[in-house]
């Protein structure tokens, strides 16, 4: 089967490209590099042996994902390509809106033209917006997210319920990810943002190694068991194995389903940094500062959907996912030092 992974070079598609090709599905990555580097390219080749076909192509060319599906007959799509920055979001609206949709209109014309019939889309936990209950079941409502690119979500979401209803044939599989964090074992692949880290592993990271000084913890006066807020954190590497599960799935032509892909577990910040010094050995130096605007105080999944149907079971816990999202900060940075030294050899 021959899969196409939209932003096959960012932290979750790259470590599901790594999971396809460990389970003998061949790939073809087509990222813009906005988000992601090279190197990623270069870690799974490493690890698994293969260097997929790459593409440097921007998703939203209509022409251009036109020329590459007449030149690829693709069997499925897997649309990782998107902004994805909560806060940016909300300050450049237009931008996330045009991007998220224009990707997901260039894929799906190009679907329609050369009848690709299979599509997973990386959708969030952010769909549910402020919950009623937890834990979060797949029917839980859908409510006006929080922010803009929580907004593209929903709008993707409804967009390819529209399209399910009316092409039977079409086979559609929409993934709820709750918080993602984690690095592949080897430290080749992770997550490293340019800039301040938005999101609270990435932080932690940067503290860890001594690039950042101490976290804020936003809000430490929530119903919840420290008062602090708590998410469902998911190994990256099981979160991967998950979109695997979900192409078999589809293989079976079941229409449209729609599967969270969480651990069915809450944590509270303060249990994270705890979980961090403990797998690491490093002191998180941390102060408590105000809540953050669009924040819900606790989700986290129910996972018996993923698991009755498509066999889906996290094999990491939090201490696996937060040293493994150490090591990769390590050895990034010694990389990212190796780079610059050359450079100044090279200017000398
Ligand atoms: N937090 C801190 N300090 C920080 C960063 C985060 O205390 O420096 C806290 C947040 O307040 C929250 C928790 O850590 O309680 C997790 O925050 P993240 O930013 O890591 O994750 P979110 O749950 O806010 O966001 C994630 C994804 C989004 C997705 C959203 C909803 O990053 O893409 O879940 O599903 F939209």
């Amino acid at each position: 089967m021959k899969v196409l992974v939209t932003g096959g070079l960012g932290f979750i598609g790259s470590h599901t490209v790594v999971s396809l090709l460990e389970n003998g599905y061949e790939v073809v990555i087509v990222d813009n590099l906005y988000n992601s580097k090279m190197d990623a390219l270069d870690g799974i080749e490493k690890i698994t042996g293969t260097r997929p076909k790459f593409y440097k192509l921007d998703c939203t060319s209509v022409s251009d994902m036109d020329e590459l599906f007449k030149n690829e007959h693709f069997d499925a799509i897997i649309n990782f390509a998107g902004y994805k920055a909560v806060g940016e979001s909300v300050k450049l609206p237009l931008n996330y809106y045009q991007n998220n949709l224009d990707i997901c209109f260039a894929l799906f014309r190009a679907m329609e033209k050369y009848d690709v019939r299979n599509f997973v889309f990386s959708s969030s936990a952010t769909v549910y917006g402020l919950p009623d209950r937890v834990p979060l079941t797949e029917d839980s409502p859908v409510k006006d997210a929080t922010s803009p690119y929580g907004e593209t979500k929903v709008m993707i979401e409804r967009i390819l319920k529209d399209m399910a209803f009316i092409h039977k044939e079409r086979n559609i599989a929409i993934l709820r990810y709750f918080n993602p964090i984690g690095a592949h074992k080897s430290g080749l692949l992770g997550e490293d943002p340019n800039g301040i880290p938005n999101n609270l592993l990435p932080y932690i990271n940067k503290v860890a190694v001594g690039v950042l000084k101490e976290l804020s913890v936003y809000g430490n006066d929530y119903e919840t068991v420290d008062g602090t807020g708590v998410r469902d954190y998911i190994h990256v590497v099981d979160l991967a194995r998950g979109h695997v599960l979900a192409l078999r799935k589809l293989e079976t032509n079941p229409g449209l389903v729609i599967y969270n892909l969480g651990t069915g577990k809450g944590t509270s910040v303060l249990e994270v940094i705890h979980a961090y010094e403990e797998a690491t050995g490093v002191k998180i130096p941390y102060k408590f500062a105000p809540r953050r605007a669009g924040d819900v105080p606790i989700n986290y999944a129910a996972t018996e959907k993923a698991e009755n149907e498509l066999g889906f079971k996290c094999l990491y816990d939090i201490k696996d996912a937060c040293l493994d999202g150490y090591n990769f900060q390590k050895a990034e940075l010694e990389r990212q030092k190796e780079k610059e030294e050359k450079k100044v050899v090279k200017t000398l």
